[in-house]
């Protein structure tokens, strides 16, 4: 295959799904494609620059003033292998400081890698730097921004883009026969002048939520399937606050990977959960009647309580929100009616490829050195709750680990390099919300859920802690000592207090 250059694939990748926010007319301020669409290391060198800007885009139907890393939702997709070295000049033209988090890489989360704690005003350029180590598992990753206070604005307005490791999952033959998707789901909100609402209390308390959903910055984009064949989507939640239920209509959905790469075997699932930070793998058959199929995102109400059970079963904060006019009744999370996402379409036809009976095995982890417990919970009011908010934007909410907003000058888990720990995340929300938590740097596995062993193994970075539930994770810390930080993944928690120093040495 010839090489190409940087026009030629930039004509090329034009017209492939993924490229979105052109606007559709000739227009004024129409904002252009600034740059081809993935980025592949060559000779083991990922080479990228990505700029953050603010710009009108058209989302669905309307133009707006949204936040893009070189002009594209998602942003520029960057591909590399394990052994690589990554270096992304990036440039912040965005209003506001801001910074960049490489979500599930195992890689430092110190000096110009995975550090949250950079800030990089308004106008000024960084140098990233890192290695994929030899070993990185191959899988689906995530960069946002992860700037505290700022970090659900910023990615409510569209910061996000994929990061893909490639490695042994994508050898296994079924694999590498299969056609692959992106599905990069994000949610938008726009007001009749194109601007991103303010959120208010309610959006605050549940994490802002968008009604427009767009996969790939498209609204119900088409993506076809081979008669025979096998269709794998990278599926990766890049909204702030917003669930996914995912189901295809008539398909089975085969899981070949979460969070952190493979999982041993294919499993088959209706459907698919997905918090926001949250990504999967699944395969789909091509073995149904030749016609388009819907991808939806069902209803599911992760507030913990029923819409009409809330009157019955209020607790004393669940009273508290309702005296202010913030009761549940106006939860725009639940929705009643599936809505469609996108389309799968029959085309072609290939000769029967069957699904893959072996993935990777995912290892057992030893039994842990250490136990902590995580208590997620928020509360409301201004009493002396520490260095937290004040009155103003959270407007006195906080969201809590052990009774803690975060501090970046403390550290609540100091833990050391190459021990093995069982961290135990008891959700008492007194709202039964649910609060996906989430773990830099390194990847951890389920143990249990209410006492109840995970059905089968798997690499998590993000997973979702119920109502009244208490998970227990099992996390190696490897390699890399410094300090990073676990937080909920719903970003308006993570921006009002629900995030943790980790400490390794
Ligand atoms: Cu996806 Cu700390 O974030
Ligand atoms: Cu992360
Ligand atoms: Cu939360």
């Amino acid at each position: 295959m010839p090489h190409l250059n940087r026009r030629q694939f930039l004509t090329l990748s034009a017209g492939a799904a993924g490229t979105v926010l052109l606007p559709r007319c000739a227009g004024n301020q129409a904002a252009t494609l600034a740059s081809p669409n993935v980025i592949t290391s060559q000779a083991g060198l990922l080479n990228v620059s990505l700029m953050a800007r603010q710009d009108r885009y058209r989302i669905g139907g309307q133009e707006g003033q949204v936040m893009s890393y070189n002009g594209q939702i998602p942003g520029t997709r960057l591909e590399a292998r394990p052994g690589d070295t990554v270096k992304i000049r990036f440039e912040n033209q965005l209003p506001q400081a801001t910074n960049l988090h490489y979500h599930g890489l195992h890689i430092p989360s110190t000096g110009n890698a995975d550090n949250i704690f950079l800030s990089i005003p308004s106008n000024e350029t960084l140098d990233y730097e890192f290695t994929i180590s030899n070993n990185h598992p191959a899988g689906t990753f995530y960069y946002h921004p992860h700037l505290h206070g700022t970090v659900a604005e910023q990615i409510f307005a569209g910061l996000g883009g994929i990061f893909v490791v490639r490695g042994s999952l994508d050898e296994i033959p079924e694999i590498q026969a299969a056609q692959e998707e992106f599905l990069f789901l994000k949610d938008f909100s726009l007001d009749a002048n194109g601007q991103i609402p303010t959120p208010g209390h309610m959006e605050l308390m549940q994490g802002r939520e968008g009604a427009t959903l767009t996969v790939n910055g498209q609204i119900n984009p088409s993506f076809s399937i081979p008669t025979g064949g096998l269709l794998r989507l990278r599926i990766v939640n890049a909204s702030a606050a917003r669930f996914y239920r995912l189901s295809l209509e008539d398909h089975p959905l085969y899981l070949i990977a979460t969070d952190g790469g493979a999982i041993t075997e294919p499993v088959e699932l209706q459907e698919l959960l997905l918090s926001p930070g949250e990504r999967a793998e699944v395969l789909v058959k091509g073995d149904r009647e030749p016609k388009q199929y819907r991808l939806l995102n069902l209803p599911y109400n992760r507030s913990g309580m029923g819409m009409m059970g809330e009157i019955g079963n209020m607790g004393s904060m669940g009273m508290m929100h309702s005296m202010n006019g913030m009761g549940r009744m106006g939860n725009a999370s639940v929705t009643q009616s599936p809505q469609l996402l996108a389309t799968l379409v029959y085309q072609d036809e290939v000769s029967p490829i069957p699904l893959p009976k072996q993935l990777i095995p995912v290892e057992a982890l030893p039994e842990p050195t250490n136990t902590r417990r995580i208590e997620l919970s928020m509360a409301m009011g201004t009493s002396g709750m520490g260095a937290g908010m004040s009155m103003g934007s959270g407007m006195g909410m906080q969201f809590l680990f052990n009774g803690k907003t975060f501090d970046m000058n403390r550290v609540d888990a100091a833990v050391k390099l190459g021990t093995v720990e069982d961290w135990e995340l008891v959700n008492s929300d007194p709202d039964r919300m649910d609060h996906p938590f989430h773990l830099h740097v390194n990847s951890f596995q389920i143990i249990s859920r209410n006492g109840q062993p995970d059905p089968y193994p798997a690499w998590k970075d993000t997973l979702i802690v119920r109502g009244n539930e208490t998970v227990r994770i099992r996390i190696p810390f490897q390699d890399f000592a410094g300090r990073t930080v676990y937080h909920c993944h719903i970003l308006d928690h993570e921006d009002l207090g629900m995030m943790g120093l980790v400490e390794m040495s």
